[in-house]
């Protein structure tokens, strides 16, 4: 098993499901908020971390908004996607494909461009001083209104450029895919690719709504597809990806127990699945620690393994030159391994 760590930690991979808010571990959060005069409802770093304890998505969700309510600043946005970015060279992320709420911070009176400012200054930065490319999702928040998401469109288009697909996340129960299925007809006119959270807690119906009414690209989670063999067999002719997250199925109890996972079984059936960390610092672990748990649980072979980390370059939204350098370095690393 050490091998298959260290085999897993050396890696090259993309990560394609990653809620920038999410990586907001509670030492910046503390730090942030004190040079920003806020004051936490928690006392300490341990105590807020203590009541990571979740028995859902919605009781994560609550605690996940109240955490960027200290997010005020250009530079704020920027701490948060550098530390990010930081730990993402860490994990042999060579990739990865950011997601953000607009929507979590303009309701609280900050604009949308102090947030995309900020994040996109520390892509950049990534780019050039970690060796990072990065594509940026912007995420409608379902539990809001149709008319909320098509007004954060509107004013996303100042930013255009840098934005390549929107997204669709927050409490998936009772905010089905059809509520946004004219903000996504929208964002396709603009040229936005899509993709949308179906089937985390949802059933195989909101996979086939992504699919057919909001033409995503990705499936972000799609846990439930398995339920629906005609589901299973439409993606795997199609190749639509999913982006799997392990260890948040686990602490949002999408499954009792990492042995219970569905990613073998999806591998197994063709599926182009993915590992994602989604919201590492609440959920206990970055990318490579999603790869371990799950490759210990599942008794994952290396090519197994591999294949994910192939399956996550294939399923990235690089331009095809882009995605081939990196698929080399990943067959140049595995063939140092055999040798
Ligand atoms: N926002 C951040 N993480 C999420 C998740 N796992 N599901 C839905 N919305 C989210
Ligand atoms: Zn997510």
């Amino acid at each position: 098993m050490e091998n298959l760590v260290t085999y897993i930690e050396g890696l090259p991979k993309a990560e394609l499901h990653l809620h920038i808010e999410g990586s907001f571990e509670p030492e910046l959060m503390f730090r942030i908020a004190e040079r920003n005069n806020i004051h936490l409802k928690y006392e300490s770093v341990e105590s807020l971390r203590a009541a990571y304890n979740f028995t859902n998505l919605q009781d994560f969700l609550d605690l996940y908004y109240a955490g960027t309510s200290v997010l005020i600043y250009e530079q704020d946005f920027y701490d948060l996607t550098w530390a990010y970015l930081v730990q993402a060279k860490a994990n042999n992320i060579v990739h990865t494909e950011i997601m953000f709420d607009p929507q979590a911070h303009t309701a609280r009176g900050v604009s949308f461009e102090t947030v995309i400012s900020g994040i996109n200054r520390a892509l950049k930065d990534g780019e050039e001083k970690l060796g990072i490319s990065s594509v940026l999702i912007m995420s409608f928040l379902r539990h809001l209104s149709e008319e909320e998401a098509f007004n954060t469109l509107e004013e996303s288009i100042s930013f255009r450029t840098m934005i390549t697909a929107v997204g669709l996340d927050s409490s998936e129960q009772g905010n089905p895919p059809e509520k946004f299925e004219r903000v996504f007809a929208k964002a396709i006119e603009y040229g936005f690719l899509t993709v949308a959270h179906a089937g985390e807690e949802g059933p195989p119906e909101n996979i086939w709504g992504a699919l057919d009414l909001l033409h995503v690209s990705r499936i972000d989670h799609g846990n439930s597809s398995l339920s629906d063999d005609d589901l299973i067999a439409t993606l795997v002719e199609s190749q639509i990806p999913l982006t799997v997250c392990p260890l948040s199925n686990l602490r949002l109890k999408v499954v009792t127990n990492l042995s219970e996972h569905p990613v073998k079984i999806m591998l197994d059936k063709g599926l182009r699945v993915t590992l994602n960390s989604d919201d590492p610092a609440y959920f206990g672990g970055y990318l490579n620690d999603n790869y371990i748990a799950i490759a210990e649980a599942l008794f994952l072979t290396k090519a197994e393994v591999f294949q994910l980390a192939m399956n996550s370059f294939l399923a990235s939204f690089l331009p095809e030159s882009t995605r081939q350098t990196y698929i080399n370095l990943l067959n140049d690393f595995q063939y140092s391994e055999s040798h």
